[in-house]
């Protein structure tokens, strides 16, 4: 089994996510860390423990991260409603969150993972305020991170915030460059991976048609993502980002990634946030990133409806 520990702010495409994730036997899932990013802290922990009482997962821990970014005014999601989980509707938790904070569990469990020798897996699905911060305070803990899965970046793509760039980039970029330039085993999903997934109303059909109840939320969530921007992603429907780390743990046969040195602008006005990726080696700086360049769209859809479907059944 992959060990991971999920740092995300839930939105709906982080619940997608987690929700993969609970259904998905491969992943054993330490713990779940929130941050501040789509919506405020308190919402997006609320929000993972709801969705953890649904998926009948109360057994995973819920730690409460970072309330803001490192320097910057905190940023919301769009498109996330006012509950960030669009139009699905779950009841309020009896589950409450861990006592510690998210960065004190963070340097604690990786230091442990370090000393048995038993690295984990980090999913990052939003700004990467609590892991820099975990690094800071605590450099060793790199040592027990085996990769940082994470979803942001916007590269040959433009942004889906500013003109150049991501939503979890812009929300913290300080952390971004904090995080890039540590001795992480990285592998990013940018946009120009999560806008090749379009998940389209014909596929919420197919995902709508598998029984039970984490299957009616997840197509709720996904019905919720519908951008009706037809001319920017070329059909209805919505990028599936996040899920996409998820995705790339259960079957990376579908991706294509290339290695490369990636810096992260955080002192201009108008490129704040940007991710720039040394292609062609003009740096000569190490690489310290794989990039996910391609993605099987189809196939990585039937996995996530094949998880879904297969978990009803049990
Ligand atoms: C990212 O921004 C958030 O709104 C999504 O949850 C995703 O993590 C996409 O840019
Ligand atoms: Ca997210």
């Amino acid at each position: 089994k992959t060990r991971i520990i999920v740092d995300c702010d839930p939105g709906i495409d982080d619940a997608i996510a987690l929700l993969a994730s609970f259904v998905s036997p491969e992943l054993e899932i330490l713990a779940i860390t929130t941050v501040s990013g789509n919506q405020p802290l308190e919402t997006s922990t609320q929000n993972a423990l709801k969705l953890c009482e649904l998926g009948e997962r109360t057994d995973i821990p819920v730690y409460a991260g970072s309330h803001r970014p490192l320097l910057r005014e905190p940023i919301r999601g769009q498109y996330h409603g006012t509950t960030g989980l669009g139009s699905c509707n779950l009841s309020e938790p009896t589950k409450t969150p861990e006592p510690a904070g998210a960065v004190e569990f963070l340097i604690e469990r990786l230091l442990l993972a370090a000393q048995e020798e038993q690295p984990i897996t980090l999913c990052a699905l939003g700004p990467l305020t609590n892991i820099a911060m975990a690094l800071k305070i605590e450099p060793s803990i790199a040592r027990g991170i085996k990769q940082l899965v994470m979803m942001g970046g916007a590269y040959r793509e433009p942004g889906n915030r500013t003109l150049t760039a991501e939503f979890n980039i812009l929300a913290d970029p300080h952390a971004a460059h904090i995080v890039f330039s540590s001795e992480l085993k990285i592998v990013a999903l940018p946009l120009d991976a999560t806008h090749q997934v379009i998940l389209t109303p014909d596929h919420v059909a197919r995902f709508s048609a598998v029984s039970g109840r984490i299957s009616k939320a997840v197509s709720e969530l996904m019905m919720s993502w519908d951008r009706n921007q037809v001319e920017r992603y070329g059909s209805r429907g919505g990028p599936l980002h996040d899920p996409l780390v998820i995705g790339w743990l259960l079957a990376p046969e579908h991706f294509e990634t290339k290695s490369v040195r990636v810096f992260v602008e955080y002192q201009s006005e108008l490129c704040m946030g940007q991710t720039v990726a040394d292609w062609f080696y003009k740096t000569g700086l190490e690489q310290n990133c794989q990039i996910v360049t391609q993605v099987n769209s189809a196939s990585i859809i039937d996995v996530f409806l094949e998880r879904f479907s297969r978990y009803q059944t049990v």
